[in-house]
């Protein structure tokens, strides 16, 4: 398998068995920030279970990079407990872990410091020796982003990045956020390229690895029978929720006070399900084709003005509150790291509008938030009444039915938990009257396929080790998303912006979030 052209992973046939996707280079994978949560959680438990699955090389080095100074056997132990902790197997077997263990290792390196950098190079030229090979190499900068672009030079300085067309390339994950507005975004593009090759950066943005949001693109263009209703003449509108229960668990507080949902959410994964939700198929199933198509929904969204933030745009900020489980909960102003008076939204409601051929003049509503009342994504496409009601509607709350007003026909793509499609629709009700009362439609992951559905981090790090970009983010897919928010973020910081609304923990966000729902539209609760 070569290692240096892009594998158009989506294009067909694709492969057709686990084994095929194995990736054979030797390699080794850098993580910088390898004490941090995002290592402990996500990433050392995906390459467990991808290595459990025998779809690493035999091969392998990982090594963790840190500020930190660890013996190898302590950062082991930490891995250990981590994985024990959060890999879906929860039955590592002491066996098991034995054998990956001995492909982990550990460097301390501060990360503004040379001289650590050469440092590392020497560590990884043993390592591999050790290993008896090695290739290709793929860093992943999971530090705070302040950090990345003295890693890349630094990496760069030390000859650690090895060219895109080299039989072993080099690749460099990039977590979010990337740059914090439009300017810092375009700045961190052209300072990283100086030093990487586009098809070097894998911009990664986990929700594009959920099994769910990937199955957008195949339930829209591997069926025949809704595609030709996505469009103005028959959907009224589409609503995009993004909601947590969680408010600011693990000390995210001081992080989260320089972001707010705007930036968080909506910039990163609420504009890309809108992409996805919305894009038009792309002439080949390749990495550019879908890239190239998801830049031309979010070159299409409507830029605001600061008046027209105003009237489409929601923010809030939670005060103290219960959630569901009855768990009395602080008020964000009340969280570790976070300022007594901050204005920093903890929720976000957007009108937007994609001024293109298809989706001329149909809103979507996009809206994120935490400690809502539960954890749920999911998009929800919502079409159009008949020309003429005929029937009556009824709509029952256990026994008991009342005449109720025509129910739309709704699909909803339900992306966490309880995955799933839904479609919504009126059935006769049983009786002499001619009533329709609205029913549903249900495809369940769990019940349809009897298969884990893998991690995110899994799917993108398998990708990134084959060098299949397609589903992290380009850098014009980034800029074109800031560009898009910016103007938002700035009307916020002017003279008489808009009000931040406050809303009580466990409820749905702040009252304000109705006014965007014109024309008789509401905001829909998605199922518990
Ligand atoms: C992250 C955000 O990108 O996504 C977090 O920074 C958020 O604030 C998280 O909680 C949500 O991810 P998931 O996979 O739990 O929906």
């Amino acid at each position: 398998m070569s290692t240096t052209s892009t594998v158009d992973f989506l294009h067909k046939p694709g492969p057709t068995s686990l084994a095929e996707l194995k990736v054979t280079t030797p390699t080794t994978v850098v993580i910088f920030g390898a004490t941090g949560d995002l290592t402990a959680r996500k990433l050392l438990p995906a390459f467990f279970q991808l290595w459990s699955q025998k779809l690493l090389p035999d091969a392998l080095s990982i090594v963790g990079v840190a500020r930190r100074p660890f013996p190898d056997n302590a950062f082991r132990d930490m891995m250990h407990e981590a994985i024990v902790k959060y890999a879906d197997a929860g039955t590592v077997s002491a066996e098991q872990w034995q054998a990956f263990a001995s492909h982990v290792h550990y460097q301390q390196v501060e990360f503004d410091d040379p001289a650590g950098y050469a440092a590392l190079a020497r560590r990884l030229e043993e390592i591999e020796t050790a290993q008896g090979t090695s290739c290709q190499r793929l860093f992943y900068l999971a530090t705070a982003p302040s950090f990345f672009l003295d890693i890349i030079e630094n990496l760069g300085q030390v000859g650690l990045i090895r060219d895109a067309k080299d039989r072993c390339p080099s690749r460099v994950i990039i977590e979010k956020p990337f740059g914090h507005d439009l300017a810092s975004a375009l700045q961190l593009n052209r300072d990283i390229t100086r030093i990487l090759a586009e098809e070097q950066i894998y911009r990664i943005d986990h929700y594009l690895g959920k099994e769910t949001v990937l199955n957008i693109l195949s339930f829209r263009f591997g069926n025949a029978i809704f595609e030709t209703l996505f469009n103005s003449r028959h959907v009224d509108h589409v609503q995009i929720t993004v909601a947590e229960s969680i408010g600011m668990e693990g000390r995210r507080g001081a992080f989260y006070e320089t972001a707010g949902a705007l930036r968080d959410v909506v910039q990163n994964h609420g504009l890309q399900l809108l992409c996805l939700a919305a894009m038009e198929p792309p002439a080949v199933l390749t990495s550019k084709g879908i890239h190239d198509e998801k830049v031309k929904v979010l070159q299409s969204l409507r830029i605001m003005e600061p008046s027209q933030v105003a009237r489409d745009v929601v923010r809030g900020q939670y005060v103290a509150g219960s959630t569901v489980d009855g768990q009395h909960v602080p008020a964000y102003r009340s969280e570790e790291g976070v300022q007594p008076r901050s204005t920093t939204e903890t929720y976000v409601a957007l009108r937007l509008y994609i001024d293109n051929w298809r989706w001329a003049g149909v809103p979507f509503y996009l809206r994120t938030g935490k400690r809502l009342p539960q954890r749920v994504t999911e998009i929800a496409v919502q079409f159009k009444q008949p020309p003429l009601h005929f029937f009556t509607t009824v709509e029952c709350i256990g026994d008991v039915c009342d005449i109720s007003q025509a129910k739309p026909n709704q699909l909803v793509f339900r992306i966490q938990p309880d995955e799933g499609i839904s479609l919504i629709f009126s059935a006769k009700r049983p009786g002499m009257l001619f009533q329709i009362h609205p029913v549903q439609m249900d495809f369940l992951y769990n019940r349809s396929f009897k298969v884990k559905i893998p991690e995110a981090y899994e799917r993108l790090l398998l990708d990134a080790l084959r060098g299949d970009s397609t589903l992290f983010m380009r850098s014009d897919e980034v800029e074109t998303a800031w560009r898009y928010v910016d103007p938002i973020l700035q009307a916020w910081r002017a003279q008489g912006a808009p009000p931040l609304h406050f809303y009580e923990a466990g409820t749905w966000g702040p009252q304000d979030a109705d006014r965007l729902m014109d024309n008789g539209r509401s905001w829909r609760t998605p199922a518990v």
